[in-house]
């Protein structure tokens, strides 16, 4: 049973590459509205099991290793980014690797793993309000949200994108081999029998290709403000 929770919540759904990050950050921001970043912490999850070597198929060894790890994002307070704390220590920058985003897609196709993180995303809840970036966050984490989103983007868009994002961090990468694992991720997180990636039945889905970032926080804002 849902109990009736007033603070209101945008939930943000869609394929990694959407945008999604960027438009969950900026809309947060013009709301005053607190950020739930749920992809980071399936990330810190994937790390942290990692860091205790366990094996990624062993779901009731890393559903236990996601309940007792302490993930805390913190504002840097100069403009930065929010810093992912993972048991005390910084991996902001670990967590956002390929080799941590294929680990995170392993761990969140687990039922257990799932449903150990259920409390964490729903403590993020909290006024003025909250913008929640994920897969399901309308469907499953807050299916109460008054206000859904499902970002898509074209694959071929979304590779380019994180080509750009990659070279800019001087990594070696090549289109053709994003664009294979984004479509491999998709597969994988859309036919996963928990918690797959689909827009919520009552979602408004917004396609970003071609757009720009202003234009499409624009569109976001006025779903909001239109009640
Ligand atoms: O959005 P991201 O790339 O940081 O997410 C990392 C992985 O976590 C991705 O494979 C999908 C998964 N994820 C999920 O299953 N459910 C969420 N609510 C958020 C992310």
């Amino acid at each position: 049973m849902t109990t009736f929770d007033p603070v209101p919540v945008l939930t943000l759904d869609g394929p990694s590459g959407s945008g999604k990050g960027t438009i969950a950050r900026a809309v947060a921001d013009r709301l005053g509205w607190h950020l739930l970043d749920s992809g980071a912490i399936y990330r810190a999850v994937g790390y942290a099991a990692g860091l205790r070597d366990l094996d990624l198929d062993d779901a009731e060894a890393v559903a236990r290793c996601a309940a007792e790890t302490r993930i805390e994002f913190r504002d840097p307070g100069d403009g930065g980014d929010t810093r992912v704390v993972i048991d005390g220590i910084d991996a902001t920058d670990a967590i956002r690797t390929e080799t941590a985003g294929a680990a995170a897609s392993a761990i969140a196709a687990l039922p257990e793993v799932r449903k150990a993180l259920v409390d964490k995303q729903l403590a993020f809840r909290a006024a003025p309000g909250l913008v929640a970036d994920g897969r399901d966050m309308g469907t499953v984490i807050f299916p109460d949200a008054p206000f859904k989103v499902f970002l898509t983007a074209s694959p071929a868009e979304r590779a380019e994108r994180r080509y750009k994002q990659l070279k800019a961090k001087g990594l070696d990468v090549t289109l053709a081999s994003l664009l294979h694992e984004i479509e491999l991720r998709d597969a994988r997180d859309a036919s996963r029998t928990v918690a797959p990636l689909r827009a919520a039945a009552d979602a408004v889905v917004i396609d970003s290709s071609g757009r720009s970032i202003a234009a499409v926080v624009d569109a976001v804002l006025a779903l909001v403000h239109k009640g």
